[in-house]
């Protein structure tokens, strides 16, 4: 909830109590630097005992309701019939607004259904832009192409546009012309655009685009993984949202597009996902590929006790308190960034406060990883840890070549109702000291590198033994204890 202060200022304050804690430690420089070496200079490789704010992701990881637990509690096991199935499939119904759904285990289970089911090898598929998962299934699985038509403001880090993560009309429409319609397995929008900063789209563009994909019967596919935040960012940017609901925006988002997925680690539990519709058709045809996959239909890949936590989350996530918690959160630490100078993406958008490293250290090439290096170096000045989303995150062209990414990211996630302020000052404190010692960072390079998604398991090395001369400085101005 946004509270504004005497002193006319704005801060998010939490509508929830912790009644549950979790502690953790803030081991001293020279541990983190032996730690992030151990783990090749690769954040996924760390362990949480070396951690001090967890902030790699939103997946998984956001606080649970006491609702929630409740759920898990009360759910019927059985292998086949659940009525906690059943549950979810009402609460899909009364807040997605569609009549069939199936359980995956996580949202790249239902990529790798979809892409098997719909793409053709030569097919293309359109979308706002691409997820580290996605294009993999996409391009592996169903032997397409992933092609983004991004509006041109997208790539812009420093931009005032409320909508970064729409998809522009003009070049679907050419797009159609260049390669024809039968050659399109689907348009696929992602609320919010994950990979250009958590980016939202309209409700106006969301309309557009699929309007012309049915003009054309090309089939819509809407990955909401974060379809509450993009709504929440709806009912505070666009004309005529002002008044709606969360869960009216919802609603309408979802009534627009053919086929619905979702990853539920980040909206609605701390696994699972799902894929609904309201074409039996689709449904059909994807549901007979789930046994092989996933499992039988009234289970998908999860333990009925997930399903009973997801049935609730899936209630929850259209609360405005829940779908906003961490876009406020996302928004005051942006803000604080931006007003003291340091390169973040704007506007704030959904799920994390993204530094841009290319403007955060302009010294390092493009070969040698800047945002990885950031990310890297974000960890041993604080003990945070952060993601690396830039030319790591991708995959490599078939011949070998290094394909680089469109932006240079260290995204810094904000679980939903885990961390607070004080915490987020803290994050900025160390930012702001790092950005002063920007020089000491150098790049890196590959030691160990695996073919397909290389940044969850990668090694790396630094050039030039730039951590350890980042740790002395760090010590000489903190002491050797923090
Ligand atoms: N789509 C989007 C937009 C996502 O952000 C993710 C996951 C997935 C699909 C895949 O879902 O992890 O449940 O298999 N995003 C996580 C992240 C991993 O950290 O942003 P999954």
């Amino acid at each position: 909830m946004i509270i504004k202060l005497a002193n006319g200022k704005e801060i998010p304050v939490e509508t929830h109590k912790a009644r549950m804690v979790q502690k953790i430690n803030l081991v001293p420089a020279d541990r983190r630097l032996k730690a992030i070496e151990e783990a090749g200079y690769n954040t996924f490789q760390l362990k949480t005992k070396d951690i001090f704010l967890d902030m790699l992701t939103d997946s998984g990881v956001n606080a649970m309701s006491d609702k929630q637990f409740a759920g898990f509690i009360t759910t019927d096991d059985a292998y086949a019939g659940s009525m906690t199935f059943y549950e979810f499939a009402e609460a899909v119904k009364d807040i997605l607004g569609y009549q069939y759904v199936m359980n995956v285990h996580q949202g790249r289970a239902a990529e790798h259904l979809i892409s098997k089911v719909f793409c053709k090898p030569g097919d293309v598929v359109l979308t706002n832009y691409h997820f580290t998962t996605t294009k993999v299934h996409i391009e592996e699985t169903g032997k397409a192409t992933c092609l983004e038509i991004y509006i041109d403001e997208a790539l812009n880090t420093k931009s005032t546009h409320p909508f970064k993560g729409s998809m522009d009309p003009q070049k679907l429409k050419d797009c159609i012309k260049q390669y024809g319609k039968d050659k399109i397995s689907y348009v696929r929008m992602e609320a919010t655009a994950n990979l250009l900063g958590g980016q939202p789209f309209s409700m106006a563009n969301l309309k557009e685009i699929t309007k012309i994909a049915k003009a054309n019967g090309i089939l819509t596919v809407l990955d909401g993984s974060l379809i509450s935040e993009n709504a929440y960012l709806i009912r505070q940017r666009e004309k005529g949202y002002e008044n709606k609901t969360v869960a009216e925006i919802v609603k309408e988002m979802c009534s627009l597009v053919d086929l619905f997925y979702m990853s539920g680690r980040k909206n609605t539990c701390v696994r699972g996902g799902c894929i609904a519709t309201n074409r039996k058709d689709l449904f059909d045809k994807i549901k007979d590929w789930l046994p092989v996959y996933e499992g039988f239909f009234t289970y998908g890949g999860m333990s009925q006790r997930e399903v009973g936590m997801m049935a609730v989350g899936m209630r929850e996530m259209v609360d405005p308190e829940v779908a906003g918690c961490a876009i406020e959160q996302v928004k005051y630490f942006v803000n604080r960034l931006d007003e003291i100078g340091i390169p973040v993406v704007t506007p704030p958008g959904g799920l994390a406060c993204h530094i841009d490293a290319r403007k955060f250290a302009p010294h390092i090439p493009k070969e040698e990883y800047i945002a990885g290096a950031v990310t890297a170096a974000l960890y041993i000045a604080s003990g945070v840890r952060s993601m690396e989303r830039g030319t790591i995150s991708m995959e490599r062209a078939k011949d070998g070549t290094e394909v680089y990414a469109d932006l240079e990211l260290t995204r810094i996630a904000i679980p939903r109702r885990v961390y607070t302020i004080s915490q987020i000052e803290y994050t900025i404190d160390r930012i702001q000291w790092l950005y002063k010692h920007r020089d000491l960072i150098k790049g890196l390079k590959f030691v160990e590198e695996p073919p397909v998604l290389r940044f969850f398991i990668g090694k790396l090395a630094p050039l030039d033994n730039w951590g350890a001369k980042l740790c002395d400085a760090f010590k000489k101005d903190f002491g050797p204890d923090l």
